[in-house]
């Protein structure tokens, strides 16, 4: 039997094999225990992460001042239940609507894509009675990543991931980040809403152009379509400013978030305004766990550390630094095809499809990567590693890349 952190890691994964659903290729360490940028495994030995939970802990592993608002919540109440109003969840509100600027009124969800179905619930709900039934159509991108439930997955427009699960919802349709002009061929009366990721996070780390951005800001204003952006990935810091829409100078109608809002904790969100959200009447969405207490606390203080240690500015700053140091290795390195990112949200991509080999050979080194494609590896660490720490993953790119030259 498995006993937690006494176990070592090979015992763990053993067990964890036997009675988990395969759905990841899990790698053969187990973490038991995490502090801000680093982790330690099952056996005791440390780790430097640049994944932070898939991008879940924009402010660091089991951040202080987020522990200390899990732990004094949970023992008040976890979970008011939604038919009643719930201090925190009121307050976590309130600043959302004051940091997105653009936004007055919020609903709460457990996850990303959670929080993505009911965006896009709420855009065909609002052009329905507005424009009439037929206004269903939603447009979203080419290798764009939404989530894993039914409505996500026909929004994210991979073909690998939809192809088995067919057939999916009705009314989605794909055009081409960075080309304006399909999107604008998409779009007809039926059209409801346009959902994107600012930059793409699953699908390559892929960044949409400034003027993109802002000629689909001016299409969806004109075609009277909601523009929903799905900063699940991009927001709370990561980009260099608390949302990446910021560097667009653009707001959208419906903003999408959750993985760092919850410091950890599952929690999601859609943020909009009063004309929006007025279709959002008793009974016509809802969620049993959505934005109870403990996340909502522990959202509170993801906010509250995000402004106090000004983590848009440090993400900005290092993320600067870190493109920098990874174009220096390019020149080095005949393996590097690309790098792409905004902030500290970054790829690499390489002319083999070697990132698998790559990533696991960093974790026996105790570093902490990921891959999102056969030749693609994605650094999104905690916004609160040092240049020590990027200097550190250079380093060791630096040496082992050599053994991969194209
Ligand atoms: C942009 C984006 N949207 C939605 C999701 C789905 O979020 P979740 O895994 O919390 O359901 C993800 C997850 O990676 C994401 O990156």
């Amino acid at each position: 039997m498995v006993k937690d952190s006494k176990d070592n890691n090979l015992a763990v994964f053993e067990e964890g094999s036997k009675y988990l659903m395969a759905t990841y290729s899990r790698l053969p360490v187990v973490f038991t225990r995490a502090k801000m940028q680093y982790l330690w495994d099952a056996n005791g030995d440390k780790y430097l992460d640049f994944i932070a939970g898939y991008g879940c802990l924009n402010v660091g592993h089991s951040n202080r001042l987020v522990v200390n608002a899990i732990k004094k919540q949970v023992e008040n109440i976890i979970q008011p239940s939604n038919i009643y109003y719930n201090t925190r969840q009121v307050r976590l509100a309130e600043m959302l609507c004051n940091i997105t600027g653009f936004g007055s009124k919020v609903f709460f969800a457990n996850s990303g894509t959670e929080a993505v179905e009911g965006a896009v619930k709420l855009a065909r709900k609002y052009s329905k009675e507005k424009y009439g039934q037929n206004r269903f159509k939603i447009i979203s991108f080419n290798r764009s990543f939404h989530g894993r439930t039914m409505g996500a997955l026909s929004a994210t427009a991979q073909e690998e991931k939809q192809r088995i699960y067919q057939p999916l919802l009705g009314g989605f349709d794909y055009a081409n980040l960075n080309d304006i002009d399909s999107v604008a061929e998409k779009i007809d009366n039926d059209t409801c809403a346009v959902i994107i990721e600012p930059v793409q996070g699953e699908g390559g780390i892929n960044v949409s152009d400034n003027n993109f951005m802002k000629s689909l800001r001016e299409l969806c204003s004109k075609k009277r379509v909601l523009l929903i952006l799905d900063e699940v990935q991009t927001g709370f810091a990561r980009t260099g400013r608390m949302f990446a829409y910021e560097n667009y100078d653009i707001v959208p109608d419906i903003l999408v978030l959750a993985k760092s809002l919850g410091g950890g904790m599952p929690l999601g969100a859609i943020v909009t305004n009063d004309e929006i959200s007025s279709v959002f009447t008793p009974g016509s969405h809802g969620s049993t766990f959505g934005g109870n207490a403990a996340s909502c606390a522990a959202g509170i203080a993801v906010i509250e550390y995000i402004i106090k240690n000004r983590l848009a500015y440090r993400a900005f700053n290092l993320g600067k630094y870190f493109a920098g140091r990874l174009a220096k290795l390019k020149k080095e390195n005949t393996i590097i095809k690309d790098i792409r990112g905004l902030g500290l949200m970054i790829g690499l991509e390489l002319l083999k499809p070697v990132a698998g080999e790559i990533v696991e050979r960093a974790l026996k080194d105790k570093i902490v990567i990921n891959k999102i494609s056969p030749s693609t590896l994605r650094f999104l660490p905690t916004l609160v590693i040092s240049k020590k720490n990027i200097d550190t993953l250079i380093k060791w790119l630096s040496k082992n890349l050599k053994n991969f030259q194209a």
